[in-house]
């Protein structure tokens, strides 16, 4: 396979100028949004890249998959008690389901999931927020991540639809931590700052190109990533997973910073950044990319 002409070809063909930066955080508002770059790394490592591949941007909710992946190593089959694993089908933000489902989130990609999961690490953990970027820089093999408190404070004087999933939460009993905590550890986490080299690699244990999945302690079996992998395929593009598996046909998850993780497990993972979102808050030009890429490759899960 010619991955290096193929990556070409979509980075020609995925330009576009449709889309918007996204605002609601103040901070992320500033960036350019001509910004582009894709990471491709292949089951025998080799890596090919192009465009802004080794900028670090704002991963935002790309960090889910990390924190899901502490807590279900921390307490197993106990963690879908208190969140669930079905595609919501609604807004990533979205609080009205959440009422009428008694605090217990559709699933741990949603905002109302990630924040019972923020709540999960804070109540097993001493130190969470150093755990949390020890076990990234582990996974991605790069000790020089860290998070962008600018950021995190940005979204922390904004938050407005975050206080009032953790406050929802907490008054039906799904939140055992102080709101104010939850929602700092949450916005540090999703102010992570990544390359898309860095994501393709930290994805790596997940397409099982690394195994097995044992870093910083944390610990999943082949069973459990099987799990997160299918969270990723049915939820990781909160009401556009379907039209994701549609066009693209890869597990994956998204971020309002404008990036993209998505993996074909045994064969490759591949990280695209753009900063420009659809309605549904994923990025234009990285959808269209991997929609490229998949059709041109003939590499995806289906
Ligand atoms: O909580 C928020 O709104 C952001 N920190 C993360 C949202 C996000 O990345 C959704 N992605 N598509």
């Amino acid at each position: 396979m010619d991955y290096t002409s193929i990556l070409h070809q979509v980075f020609d063909e995925s330009k576009t100028d449709d889309g918007k930066v996204a605002d609601y955080i103040p901070e992320l508002s500033g960036i350019n949004p001509a910004k582009f770059g894709i990471y491709l790394q292949t089951k025998d490592f080799k890596k090919i890249e192009l465009g802004d591949s080794q900028e670090a941007f704002s991963i935002q909710s790309i960090s889910k998959v990390f924190t899901l992946s502490m807590a279900f190593s921390l307490l197993g089959e106990k963690i879908w008690q208190r969140v669930g694993v079905e595609p919501s089908g609604s807004r990533f933000n979205s609080i009205i389901q959440l009422e009428y489902e008694n605090g217990i989130p559709r699933n741990p990609f949603i905002n109302a999931g990630a924040l019972v999961v923020a709540d999960i690490l804070l109540s097993h953990l001493k130190n969470p927020k150093q755990d949390l970027l020890t076990f990234v820089q582990e996974l991605a093999q790069d000790k020089s991540i860290d998070f962008d408190s600018r950021i995190a404070q940005s979204e922390k004087e904004t938050g407005f639809h975050n206080a009032s999933l953790v406050n929802m939460l907490k008054a039906h009993g799904n939140i055992k931590n102080n709101c104010s905590d939850v929602l700092d550890f949450y916005y540090h986490q999703c102010s992570l700052n990544m390359t898309c080299q860095q994501l393709a690699i930290a994805f790596s244990p997940f397409a099982s190109l690394t195994e097995p999945f044992d870093f910083e302690g944390i610990i999943l079996s082949k069973s459990q990533v099987k799990r997160i992998n299918a969270i990723m395929l049915s939820c990781g593009f909160y009401d556009e997973s379907g039209e994701f598996a549609f066009k693209v046909g890869l597990p994956g998850k998204s971020g309002v910073g404008g990036g993209i993780v998505a993996f074909q497990p045994h064969q490759y993972t591949i990280a695209v950044w753009s900063p420009k979102l659809n309605q549904k808050g994923n990025s234009v030009r990285g959808m269209k990319a991997l929609e490229l890429f998949t059709t041109l490759s003939g590499q995806s899960i289906f």
